[in-house]
């Protein structure tokens, strides 16, 4: 592909809402150019580029520190504790109470039916068992809705253990995977045809133990079932008794583990992370040198959240230039018809202000001012990046090890998952639980899920400070001494140190102290 074909292609495209990517090849160059010329990029030289802004692909927006930040990767002394584990913190998982609670006779059948990506489904799962236990009801195995974004139509059964589910909480607990036959009507296609008494639409969010006993009970003893839609965060985190929390930690951190052949693929891209690299830096031979020992690197997962939806919505500058700009307003204005508030402000005070998602250039930035290397092996768990391959590549240049479950697992061993993005998060759900250190570019839900598992077992978690990153990174003045200084100062407490859930913050992402007990 010539430059000039590239150029022609991007302006037939611009002012339509897809982002050009024939741009890649004016990407793949300006990203390699700084190593070699650096003298290309003095503010001359950048101001001659930017004339061209309007066809080129995300480009580095932060050249002065990703220069700082390959001329001076740092050395082994300076991150001495960077990989040690997280001392004892005082607190381990609460012992399993010992008074087998089973009611002796259940008051009905209990139904929900939940939205929204494999994390936010998994919240609901544990309050669904929650609030079946509130009840004395029986469980029917929720029903996983497809979600508009994601588009996976995987059961509970196709993602989750469901023996293990089952027999795990059967001393809290009856579920049951079906209906029995007379109550086989009541559906996700009977509820979505029809107004149903048998129906509670309206559980508001946050509902506490008395709404459901004063408003799901009644309708559940006199027609034997109910069903809760939507179900998605209609349970309190406070005031509820201690062995219903405890309860929904159990679910959580117990009785949902993935089905076998998810957690057989994680396990195995674990252990090619974990041998040595290969060397001839073509990732894809390792899978093929079925060198499948187990190894003792260490590797960290980055979780990137950078989608075309959560691009818009911030509204923020993220390099792409005036296409970029364009794109995102006209999807911006195609979803939310303007109702954006955050377009009201400017790109700077948006960064100031901490509400920029970082891109992967800046966690780049990030992981190497906190002490990690060009040997550091990370693991992208990811979904989709807006922009591509373009934009991941400044990552890659700072951190050449990287690899993810396409890079280190071969199609046929992908097959079972691909295309199903529950199983996929799934995988790297359970490949970030293995790692030595996570970090989450994003708060969301899949952020909040490992937090608080990881939190439960004391494991390593960087939580990038936004607030600060926004800061530093509008600063054109920075040296990336006094970068890298800010960043390890500002990060020395946001590496995994427990923190105690505050009213109303979710038990799912802060277990203790409800599920964390004095150790
Ligand atoms: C990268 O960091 C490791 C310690 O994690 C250190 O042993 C190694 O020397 C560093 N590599 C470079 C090129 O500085
Ligand atoms: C559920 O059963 C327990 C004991 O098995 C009982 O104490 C509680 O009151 C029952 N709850 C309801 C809503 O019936
Ligand atoms: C890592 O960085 C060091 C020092 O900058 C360099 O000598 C080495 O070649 C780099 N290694 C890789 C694999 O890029
Ligand atoms: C930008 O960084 C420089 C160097 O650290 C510092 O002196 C200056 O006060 C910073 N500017 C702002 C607006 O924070
Ligand atoms: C918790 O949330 C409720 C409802 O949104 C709100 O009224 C209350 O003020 C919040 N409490 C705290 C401590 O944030």
């Amino acid at each position: 592909m010539s430059g000039g074909s590239s150029f022609r292609q991007s302006k037939q495209s611009r002012g339509r809402s897809v982002f050009p990517h024939p741009l890649q090849f004016g990407a793949i160059l300006l990203i390699l150019l700084p190593n070699f010329f650096p003298s290309l990029f003095s503010p001359l030289g950048r101001s001659y580029l930017s004339l061209f802004s309007e066809w080129i692909a995300p480009r580095p927006m932060h050249l002065h520190l990703l220069n700082g930040a390959l001329q001076h990767p740092s050395s082994a002394e300076q991150e001495s504790d960077l990989w040690s584990p997280l001392p004892n913190q005082g607190r381990k998982p609460c012992a399993a109470q010992n008074n087998p609670s089973l009611p002796k006779k259940s008051l009905g059948y209990i139904q929900v039916f939940l939205d929204g990506g494999l994390n936010q489904q998994r919240m609901g799962i544990c309050d669904a068992v929650a609030v079946a236990k509130i009840l004395n009801a029986t469980l029917i195995i929720p029903y996983l809705d497809i979600n508009a974004v994601w588009q996976d139509s995987s059961s509970f059964e196709d993602i989750f253990d469901i023996d293990h589910f089952i027999q795990t909480l059967r001393d809290d607990v009856s579920i049951i995977k079906e209906l029995p036959s007379d109550f086989s009507w009541s559906t996700r296609g009977y509820y979505a045809t029809g107004i149903r008494e048998t129906r509670i639409k309206t559980a508001p969010v946050h509902a506490s133990a008395t709404w459901y006993l004063e408003n799901v009970l009644p309708v559940m003893q006199s027609h034997g079932i109910v069903a809760v839609a939507p179900f998605s965060h209609r349970l309190t985190f406070d005031g509820l008794p201690s062995d219903i929390q405890h309860l929904r930690c159990k679910v959580n951190f117990q009785a949902l583990v993935y089905v076998p052949h998810i957690r057989t693929l994680g396990d195995l891209i674990v252990s090619r992370l974990r041998s040595s690299p290969s060397m001839d830096g073509t990732s894809t031979s390792m899978y093929q040198r079925g060198n499948d020992k187990p190894g003792v690197g260490k590797y960290v997962v980055l979780h990137l959240r950078f989608d075309k939806d959560m691009a818009a919505h911030s509204a923020c500058d993220f390099g792409g230039g005036k296409a970029e700009k364009l794109a995102l307003a006209k999807y911006r204005q195609v979803l939310w018809q303007g109702r954006v508030v955050k377009s009201q402000f400017t790109d700077e005070e948006l960064r100031n202000e901490g509400r920029c998602p970082l891109t992967p250039e800046e966690i780049g930035l990030l992981l190497t001012a906190l002490g990690f290397n060009n040997s550091t092996r990370l693991y992208l768990a990811s979904y989709k990046v807006y922009g591509g391959e373009a934009r991941i590549s400044t990552l890659r240049d700072l951190f050449p090890l990287m690899e993810d479950k396409r890079s280190l697992a071969s199609p046929e061993e992908l097959a079972g998952v691909e295309g199903k993005a529950s199983l996929l998060a799934a995988v790297d759900y359970h490949v970030s639980m293995q790692s030595d250190i996570f970090i989450s570019a994003s708060p969301g839900n899949m952020h909040n899920a490992l937090v608080g598992h990881r939190a439960f077992k004391n494991l390593k978690t960087i939580r990038p400070n936004l607030r600060l990153l926004g800061k530093l990174f509008v600063n054109e003045s920075m040296e990336w001494s006094e970068f890298r200084q800010a960043v390890l100062h500002g990060h020395r407490n946001r590496q995994g140190q427990l923190q105690i859930r505050k009213t109303n913050q979710s038990i799912y992402t802060y277990p203790a102290p409800d599920c964390m007990c004095p150790a």
